[in-house]
């Protein structure tokens, strides 16, 4: 058995690591996000820290790649692409053109971003497979599951709702009660229905095959793997994982599931498919794969046991189960290298709260781009909150605001808007060379420290660090005042030395400020007309040689009316004056006003405002087993999500008849949990007041041209 491979320690940093140029060869990763969802800044956190590392990496000249790919199989991407009426492989497509787009925005820079429905994950999955099954790890055994009776499909935990058996809260997944907090199994609920189908699940027998991790091989590997962990939350979560030696803690691990799935078959065994946790960690190797395959890396050598090469994985802390046991346990017993380390962070809170869809906190990658905020201000702000440990961090807009602005627009770029202009107009543009030996520039010696931080993923402190700097290059041209000496021609020499020092300060400020600020970084070197900077870069100082180029403005301040803009284009379900106003009151901490109705029966138009009716597509529609009012309608309304919504019109239409129809529906009505499911809102139809006297219901049409998710006002 092979111990652990090159453990690195968080803090202090391995002194070596960033001295020799190109000597490491090292393999990153982030968490692969899920194809069914939008990406949003809770996983930019990880992009962004999995970014800035690679980025610092680099700068040293090692051989680094970084690969991500879309996590694209499992019964909800299935349930979602049928829900829109396309095929999975068309969601995961057009959901990964959407991410690749999210990536490149905040400048996340992936050496190859892939999926894990891919030829290559496909071999590389039953390949390890076919090593545990010989290694005597793999069994198979019947186990007892809830079934869908209607939908014909085994039900995971989280499809299953019902009451806690515990303290009889409703709407309570079948895995853990949010209310009391307690966990159990789905099939214990009171009441349980599936949230397919709204059917009542029935147990139902199936053979499945089991990763044997409770093996003692699995168990002394793991106990001694767990020693190379560099986070000690990690390396403890862990040790409780595995109890102590002996009293066997770990489980085996259910890897496969039954049809209709949507993933990868399991070799001599039709019908049975890899969980989908099997194939998403495996499809870090098939990115990285597709990778060496297009660049002639020898791919083999990198994943063998043994290899020189380094393998580190960037994770929330939600999945460091996964990463920890399962993960290392199946490289380990396919006859694979392991990791060299997993590095697992926080979750992000907004403005001391989880994430939320109304209060417009749940905000999107996009929703910052199209408001125009920098991403390279959230990639500052991210930084300087985070460290080595899995502690969550708080964005807070009003902190936000106040630190970019300060931080990089009044310490940082103000350092180098000073000097340019004089040195510019005064002296051709040339710094002065002696300048470069001037005290104010020992300062450099910060920057290897710096470099030496990112890699110990304290970015906060390297952060704090470099502002020390600002700090200090600000006091030296406040003591200068160079706009005093540029009025005397017989402080010429004292001028040119002020900004030459400034500027010469600015550009280490800049490789410091690097791994965080790519897109700033590569306007510096425009500006400055130097070669892209990296770490050794901090003892070659500007020089006469190489005029500077004429300032432009590097980065703007933050304006709060962005931020606001932000909250309400993330606000799900309001109207969109409320929206604005809900955002300005999140913002400001000041309440909209509400103005009072006219007269009784009469509403003013600001009750109208309230309610938000939208444009829906009819996607699917179908009619509901066991009503004879009810037809079941998928609504897009143009939100990331469809809409689920009863409706009591089946004596009035067939269900294929209405299926991609437009009509209008009440976005923002409370959601109701009825017999059959939960209802999502109402669509409008018109009937007589009398509809014995005069039967019929007529569904609203809009004139054609109308868009899914266009307000009707
Ligand atoms: N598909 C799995 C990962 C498979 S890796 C082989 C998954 N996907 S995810 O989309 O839910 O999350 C992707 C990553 O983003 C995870 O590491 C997760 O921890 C991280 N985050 C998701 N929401 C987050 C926050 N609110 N804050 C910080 N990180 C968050 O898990
Ligand atoms: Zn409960």
């Amino acid at each position: 058995m092979s111990a652990p491979s090159a453990p690195t320690s968080s803090t202090p940093v391995p002194a070596a690591a960033s001295a020799t140029p190109g000597h490491r060869r090292i393999l990153v990763t982030s968490a692969l996000p899920y194809a069914n969802g939008q990406i949003h800044i809770g996983h930019m956190v990880e992009y962004i820290q999995t970014d800035i590392w690679v980025r610092s990496l680099r700068m040293h000249g090692h051989e680094v790649y970084y690969v991500g790919a879309d996590d694209t199989h499992g019964t909800p991407i299935m349930l979602r692409a049928e829900q829109e009426g396309i095929t999975p492989k068309q969601l995961i497509e057009h959901v990964g053109k959407e991410h690749k787009r999210d990536f490149d925005s905040f400048g996340i820079s992936f050496d190859n971003y892939y999926s894990t429905d891919a030829e290559e994950n496909r071999v590389l999955c039953e390949s390890i497979y076919e090593s545990l099954k010989a290694a005597g790890l793999i069994d198979a055994r019947d186990i007892e599951q809830a079934y869908d009776p209607v939908k014909e499909m085994f039900l995971p935990d989280r499809f299953i709702k019902g009451e806690c058996p515990k303290c009889g809260a409703k709407d309570q997944y079948g895995d853990n009660c949010e209310v009391c907090g307690s966990t159990y199994q789905p099939l214990d609920l009171t009441n349980p229905y599936s949230v397919v189908s709204g059917a009542t699940p029935v147990r139902k027998t199936s053979t499945h095959y089991f990763f044997r991790l409770s093996d003692p091989r699995c168990e002394d590997f793991l106990r001694s793997w767990v020693n190379g962990l560099a986070q000690l939350e990690a390396t403890n979560k862990m040790r409780e994982w595995l109890g102590d030696k002996g009293d066997a803690k770990l489980a085996d691990w259910d890897i496969s599931r039954d049809s209709p799935y949507f993933g990868f078959e399991i070799p001599s065994a039709p019908g049975k498919y890899f969980y989908v946790w099997v194939d998403a960690p495996v499809g870090y190797y098939a990115s990285f794969k597709n990778l060496a395959d297009a660049r002639g890396i020898d791919f083999e050598e990198w994943i063998q046991p043994g290899s020189k090469t380094e393998q580190y994985h960037f994770i929330g802390k939600d999945i460091l189960y996964f990463h920890t046991l399962f993960w290392p346990a199946m490289l380990e017993f396919s006859g694979h290298r392991t990791p060299t380390n997993v590095f697992a962070h926080g979750f992000l809170t907004v403005d001391g709260a989880k994430m939320s869809k109304s209060r417009g906190t749940f905000i999107t990658a996009k929703s910052v781009i199209d408001t125009g905020i920098n991403p390279e201000w959230l990639r500052y702000y991210f930084a300087a909150k985070l460290n080595h440990t899995m502690e969550d961090i708080d964005l807070n807009l009003e902190d936000f605001q106040a630190r970019v602005n300060s931080d990089l627009v009044g310490k940082y770029v103000n350092i180098a808007s000073r000097a340019a202009g004089f040195l510019i107009k005064r002296f051709d543009g040339r710094v002065l060379d002696s300048a470069m030996n001037h005290p104010l520039l020992q300062l450099r010696a910060a920057v290897p420290q710096i470099a030496a931080l990112y890699e110990s993923r304290e970015y906060g402190r390297a952060l704090r660090t470099t502002m020390d700097l600002a700090d200090a290059v600000n006091a030296f041209v406040d003591t200068a005042k160079p706009w005093d000496q540029a009025k005397d021609e017989a402080n010429s020499a004292a001028l040119h030395e002020t900004c030459s020092v400034s500027l010469e300060a600015f550009r280490l400020m800049s490789l410091a400020l690097k791994p965080v600020l790519p897109l700033l970084a590569e306007s510096v070197e425009g500006f400055l007309g130097i070669a892209p900077l990296v770490w050794a870069d901090v003892s070659t100082p500007l020089s006469s040689s190489q005029p500077i180029n004429a300032y432009k403005h590097l980065m703007t301040r933050v304006d709060p009316k962005q931020i606001a803009a932000l909250i309400a284009a993330n606000l799900e379900s309001v109207a969109p004056g409320q929206a604005v106003a809900a955002a300005s009151a999140a913002v400001s901490k000041k309440a909209a006003k509400i103005q009072e109705p006219e007269a009784e029966g009469v509403i003013s138009i600001d009750d109208f405002a309230k309610v938000d009716l939208r444009i829906a597509k009819i996607v699917n529609c179908t009619a509901v087993e066991g009503s004879d009012k009810l037809l079941q309608l998928t609504l897009d309304v143009g939100e990331e999500k469809t809409r689920n919504v009863f409706s009591g019109i089946k004596s009035a239409y067939q269900p294929q008849n209405l299926i991609g129809k437009f009509t209008v529906m009440v976005a923002n009505l409370a959601p109701r949990k009825i017999k059959f499911g939960l209802s999502e809102g109402v669509v409008l139809a018109a009937s007589a007041d009398d509809e014995k006297a005069e039967p019929g219901l007529y569904i609203l049409e809009p004139h054609s041209g109308a868009k899914p998710g266009m307000r009707v006002k």
